[in-house]
């Protein structure tokens, strides 16, 4: 068949011929109808993220719509490497069909940017018995905006969007969310931005997708001062890191307010959990609650979607 195909974790992925993907019984392969081109993407493909097997050469693509022999359209995933789903034909575990005015491309754009938040979300949510106040920092990205549309879809009582690009921010404010421009002038000036946000009202659960100053910014921001006892409990759940893959956790933070630290996301969510909410969140790409703008690349012109750059998801479809 024909695929994306890499060949070392440095090179840019070619159109070329590549070993259909070994068939399972009962089970005949799907054919590509459009497939995302997400952070994770990029970074497995190029031995940059702690999932990477580093067996070359392989086909790029985690996700992706396909078409069943029988005609309907499914949200799929998650192939056994060397096959990605940047290729003309799948093999994969699971399916879920799409609902009917579920754009196939928004979708294939959209649900792993969305599930990356729908699942701290519905954690919380489940744990707690409601959702306060959430903050979402990153909130101007594919997945921070579809966070902010889900915490707002799931009830949440108030949704602060922290982020730098103004545009994307007055967005998220017509949809109900209160918002936090993050200056422009750098790191040294974002704890000022979010500590009036957050002594507004604090949140409950926060949702980081980019970590580094930004992270250590709203540590900042959250440090309890005095003996009082804290009362509320903060759930701050790390997702992303584009600001940077580390940051510095103050000790006093942790002394100082009932806070707990953890990650979401390829091995802290289970696979079985993450399929079993997949149908609730592809229903909201067919009702409007969910939209993720996307740019269609044909897999022959895999180079130029692996340089996409820009507020759209690259979506790469067959020739
Ligand atoms: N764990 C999971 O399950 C999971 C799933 C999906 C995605 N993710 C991760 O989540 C992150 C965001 O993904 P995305 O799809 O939203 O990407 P995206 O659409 O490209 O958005 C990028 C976001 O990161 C912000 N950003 C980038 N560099 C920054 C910097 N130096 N300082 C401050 N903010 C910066 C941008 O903010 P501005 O608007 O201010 O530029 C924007 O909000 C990625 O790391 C991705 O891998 C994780």
């Amino acid at each position: 068949m024909r695929a994306a195909v890499i060949n070392t974790p440095d090179a840019t992925p070619v159109w070329a011929d590549f070993p259909d993907p070994q068939q399972q019984p009962n089970q005949a392969p799907l054919k590509l109808v459009g497939a995302g081109l997400h952070h994770v993407v990029r970074a497995l493909a190029s031995a940059r993220h702690y999932g990477s097997d580093q067996a070359y050469p392989l086909v790029p693509g985690l996700d992706a719509v396909a078409r069943t022999d029988d005609g309907r359209l499914v949200y799929t995933g998650l192939p056994q490497s060397p096959w990605g789903t940047m290729a003309e034909w799948l093999v994969t575990p699971f399916e879920v069909e799409l609902p009917a005015g579920a754009d196939p491309l928004a979708v294939a754009a959209g649900m792993n940017p969305a599930t990356s938040g729908w699942m701290p979300l519905i954690t919380h949510r489940k744990e707690m018995g409601e959702l306060d106040t959430v903050l979402v920092l990153g909130a101007t990205g594919t997945s921070g905006s579809l966070a902010v549309r889900a915490a707002l879809s799931l009830g949440a009582q108030r949704v602060i969007a922290a982020g730098r690009d103004r545009q994307a921010l007055a967005r998220l404010h017509d949809l109900g969310a209160v918002t936090i421009p993050l200056s422009v002038s750098g790191p040294d000036a974002w704890a000022t931005d979010l500590s009036a946000a957050v002594a507004a009202a604090q949140p409950t659960l926060v949702l980081d997708f980019v970590w580094g100053p930004v992270a250590e910014a709203t540590f900042a921001a959250l440090g309890g001062a005095g003996t009082d006892d804290d009362s509320a409990m903060i759930d701050y759940v790390q997702i992303g890191s584009l600001a940077g893959t580390d940051a510095v956790l103050p000790a006093a933070l942790l002394r100082s307010r009932r806070i707990r630290i953890s990650g979401s996301g390829t091995g802290s969510v289970s696979k079985a959990r993450m399929i079993a909410e997949l149908p609730g969140i592809i229903a909201r790409f067919a009702d409007g609650t969910f939209d993720a703008p996307y740019t269609v690349y044909p897999l022959s012109r895999i180079g130029e979607a692996w340089a996409h750059q820009g507020r759209t998801r690259a979506v790469v479809v067959p020739d």
